[in-house]
This record gives C-alpha cells, structure tokens and sequence, in this order.
C-alpha cells in the first residue's frame, strides 16, 4: 500500500469510517469483528504497519501517528514500575512487538499475541537476540484460555474494533487471569462522531474493521476501572484505560 493511503480505521481523517457505540447496529460479533481485523493486519494492511512501527520515513500524517502511539506506549508503560524483573506480561494484540520489546527490555518475561500470523512473524524477526529468551511470540486470539495467567495485561489499540459488550467480556476475562489491565478505545470525540455517522450514511463494503468509540469515563465506570489518559496527536486519538482487582 502506498505511503498516504488509508492507515487503520484508528486514524480518523484517513478513513471516514467508525462504528457507533452500543447498542450499535453493524458492529458484528465477537468472531465476525476478529475475522474482520484478521483479514485488514494479515492481509490489507501489514506492510503499512511494518513501515509505520519501524524508523522508516513516512508522510507528515503517519508522522504525527507515529509520535501519538509513542506517547500512548509511554503512558502506558507509565502504569507499571520501570523495573519489570521478573513479572509476566501479556501483550494482547501485539502486532509487529513494539510494545512487546520495550517490556522485555525492562527485564518482563512476555507473550505477545496477536491474530495476525504476518505481524506475529514481523515481530520475531525484530526482536533484539539478548531479549528473546524473555519473549513468546503467538499468532491467535488474545482472550485464549491456554495463554495462563498474568502479572499485567497491556492491549494498545488492540480492542478499537469491538463493541461495548465484547469490551466488557473481554475485560471479565482478562481481569480473571491478571490483577491489571492498561488498554486503550477510541474516545467518542465530534470528529470520530460525524465520521460514524457518515459511516451509516455510506456503510462499507470491504473487510476492513472499523473502530468503535466509546465513551470512556461510563466504560471505566462499568469496568470498576479508572480513566488514564487520551493521547491526541495529528491524526492519533485514543484514551488508555486502567482496570485493577
Ligand atoms: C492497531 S493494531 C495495534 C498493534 C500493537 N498493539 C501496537 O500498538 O503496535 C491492533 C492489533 O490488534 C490485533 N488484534 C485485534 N483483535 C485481536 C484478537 N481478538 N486477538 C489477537 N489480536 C487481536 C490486530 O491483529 C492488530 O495487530
């Protein structure tokens, strides 16, 4: 895909299309959503992401995603103490393991997941020598039971694509295989609004998942959890969430 084109469906202004948040006609289940997001990262869209997560040169817009997504990667981080040493790390929905390496680089043993075999494979070939002895790389679905249990779970704009009850599922699960979550959804703001509503106006037709806003002080609320941050940068808008038991 050439360098300008669409990004992801969490980068508003290339994309024009968002999914309304609950209850919200169009936003499909649990496995049609992933199928979706399967088929956009594994496919359509993984040489973007190889080139977007990495040091090459992008437009002036991926440009500005590239420095949203690293301050919600340190935000996020900003969550757990700086030394990892020895706590187990998920990171759910890792894609090409950027996240995955700053973690193990802080002494975490990880398992980055990702339903994407291509960006799992993306990952595994970046992943520094002296730190794979503290990483697992898996391609499947990141709420999978064999998985086990965890100090911390991390999902950076890995769940945008699911609705409210999948969001909240998905957090039952979590939450009962570790004692902290850190995620992020995309906050319902008026530009992320009008694009859902011209969304409905001209509904797509490809595979490509679409992001769901949601309002992110009533999901904290509904989760038990708390409100950490919104990173809005350029074309980069995304709220991190924290839940703890
Ligand atoms: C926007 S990308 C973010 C990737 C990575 N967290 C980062 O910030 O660079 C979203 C990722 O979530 C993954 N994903 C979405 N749903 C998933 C699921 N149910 N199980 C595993 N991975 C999933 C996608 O394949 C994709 O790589």
């Amino acid at each position: 895909m050439a360098d300008g084109a669409k990004i992801d469906t969490i980068f508003a202004s290339e994309t024009g299309s968002v999914s309304g948040s609950a209850p919200v006609s169009g936003v499909g289940s649990y496995v049609d959503t992933r199928s979706r997001v399967e088929t956009y990262f594994d496919k359509t869209a993984t040489r973007t992401w190889e080139r977007l997560t990495s040091d090459a040169p992008v437009s002036k817009i991926r440009e500005t995603v590239r420095q949203g997504r690293d301050q919600m990667r340190a935000l996020m981080l900003s969550r757990l103490p700086n030394d990892l040493s020895g706590m187990r790390i998920l990171d759910a929905g890792c894609g090409p393991g950027v996240m995955t390496a700053e973690l193990a680089s802080r002494g975490a043993y990880v398992t980055g997941v990702d339903i994407s075999p291509q960006l799992i494979g993306i990952a595994k070939r970046r992943l520094a020598p002296e730190l794979q002895g503290h990483v697992s790389f898996l391609a499947g679905d990141m709420l999978a039971e064999s998985l086990g249990t965890f100090d911390a779970v991390l999902a950076m704009d890995s769940l945008i694509y699911y609705g409210p009850r999948d969001i909240r599922s998905a957090l039952d699960t979590l939450t009962a295989r570790s004692p902290q979550i850190v995620f992020t959804v995309a906050p319902k703001t008026p530009l992320l609004m009008a694009m859902w509503y011209a969304g409905k106006a001209f509904p797509r037709s490809d595979r490509s998942p679409t992001m769901v806003p949601h309002g992110p002080a009533k999901l904290a609320r509904d989760a038990g959890g708390v409100q950490v941050g919104r990173v809005s940068k350029g074309f980069y808008i995304s709220e991190a969430l924290e839940v703890r038991r």
